[in-house]
Formats: structure tokens, sequence, C-alpha cells
């Protein structure tokens, strides 16, 4: 661990934030060194808002109903964002599409988590998608956000079999525990300076990425 002050992460969420909780276990854990410095959600009953009071991190909902336009919502969540001063913003579980305008905001120094091995089912329902097009492997992937939905440089990617009683559901928390591995490891490297945006293309220890780095699961 370095001397300096860890990185200030600014999380995105929307619902149960079981993301965000294996950022925060992370730090606790030693095994990764950021600094959650605030929490924001579109969802007023998200429960990772819940989790982040719970871990003394303060937590925002950003109420999209209440702004008249996407660019106005998108707009006053980024303000709000700035006010931490974040080096990173992570999108876990983060369920609206955010602007061009957003992302320029913060280009370079976000991430986002997708359920699936991108540039495989982009989009929702990536579990059933998976299923219904007899996928031999699934997995999830981070990747530096882009203007381009779900279409930045994959990071890292946790990979498992399909198995042959798979059902939507127990495909979903297979994936979901790889999603705990290969979030807070991306987040580290960005946090340490071994991993950065350059050019369009995912940068580690001053290599371009190739290939996403790769965790296969059971
Ligand atoms: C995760 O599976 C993520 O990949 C997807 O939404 C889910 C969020 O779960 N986009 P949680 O809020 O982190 O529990």
């Amino acid at each position: 661990m370095s001397a300096d002050p860890p990185l200030p992460v600014v999380v995105l969420i929307s619902g149960e934030g079981t993301n965000l909780q294996a950022l925060i276990d992370a730090i606790r854990d030693d095994v990764a060194d950021y600094a959650i410095a605030a929490v924001f959600s579109d969802r007023a009953n998200a429960r990772g808002l819940e989790r982040a009071r719970n871990a003394g991190i303060p937590a925002h909902h950003v109420d999209p109903n209440s702004y008249s336009s996407r660019e106005a919502f998108d707009r006053a969540l980024a303000d709000a964002i700035c006010y931490y001063e974040p080096g990173l913003l992570v999108l876990a579980g983060f369920m609206r599409i955010l602007g061009p305008g957003f992302v320029a905001r913060f280009a370079d120094r976000m991430l986002n988590i997708h359920p699936s091995l991108l540039p495989k089912f982009k989009g929702l329902h990536t579990h059933r998608r998976a299923l219904a097009a007899a996928e031999t492997e699934h997995g999830a992937t981070v990747h530096f956000v882009t203007a381009e939905l779900d279409g930045g440089p994959a990071v890292i990617q946790y990979r498992i079999r399909v198995r042959e009683s798979e059902t939507e559901d127990s495909l979903s928390a297979r994936v979901q525990q790889g999603e705990y591995i290969i979030l807070p490891r991306a987040v580290g490297l960005f946090a340490e300076g071994r991993l950065r945006l350059e050019s369009g293309r995912a940068i580690l220890d001053g290599e371009a990425l190739r290939t996403p780095m790769r965790v296969d699961g059971d």
C-alpha cells in the first residue's frame, strides 16, 4: 500500500448494491487501496444507499423525476458528484443511460460492470439472452465507459461455463459472485495508477491490453 492518500472514488448504483458492498469490503480487507467518497442512486429505495450509510459513506438520491430532461438530470448529477472531486467514477448496477455530456465530463475515469462477456449481450437481460443463445460460456466484464453503451474498452472478465441445468436465476447468481472479484480488482488497479484509458485503449502497466484480463470461475 502506498503512503499517498487513497484515490477518491464515487459509486453510482440503482438497487441492491452488492457490488458496492464488494468495493467496501475490499477496502476493509485491505485487498485494495481507494476511498469511497460518496454513493449516488437514481432510486430512493435502493438498498445500496443503506449499505453506504452503514459504512459511514455519504449517500445521496438524485431523483430523475425532479428534472425536465435527461440532460438536466445528467448535469445535476455530475455537479453533485464533482463536489467530491473523484479520481474515478464507478457504475455498479446503475440502471440509467448517461448522456454524452456526462460521459465527457468524466472521460477516462469511469468504469462500469456489465453482466456479460462483452462485446456479447450489451444492454439488458443478459443472462436470459445468453441461455436463449445456448452459450457455453458466460460471465461479466468491467470496462471503461465511453459514449457507446457497454462499448468502451474491456479491462477484466470473469468467465464461467454454463451448466446444463442452468436457469436465469442460477446463472445470474453465479456471475454475480465473479463481479465481486473483478470490480474491486479493476478499481484497485486504477487507484494504484496501473490501469488507465489512453487514446481509447485500456493500458495496464504501460502496455495496451489486447484482450481483457481474465478470471475463471467454477
Ligand atoms: C449487477 O449484476 C450488475 O452487473 C448489473 O446489475 C447488477 C447490480 O447488482 N448491471 P447490485 O446492485 O450490485 O447488487
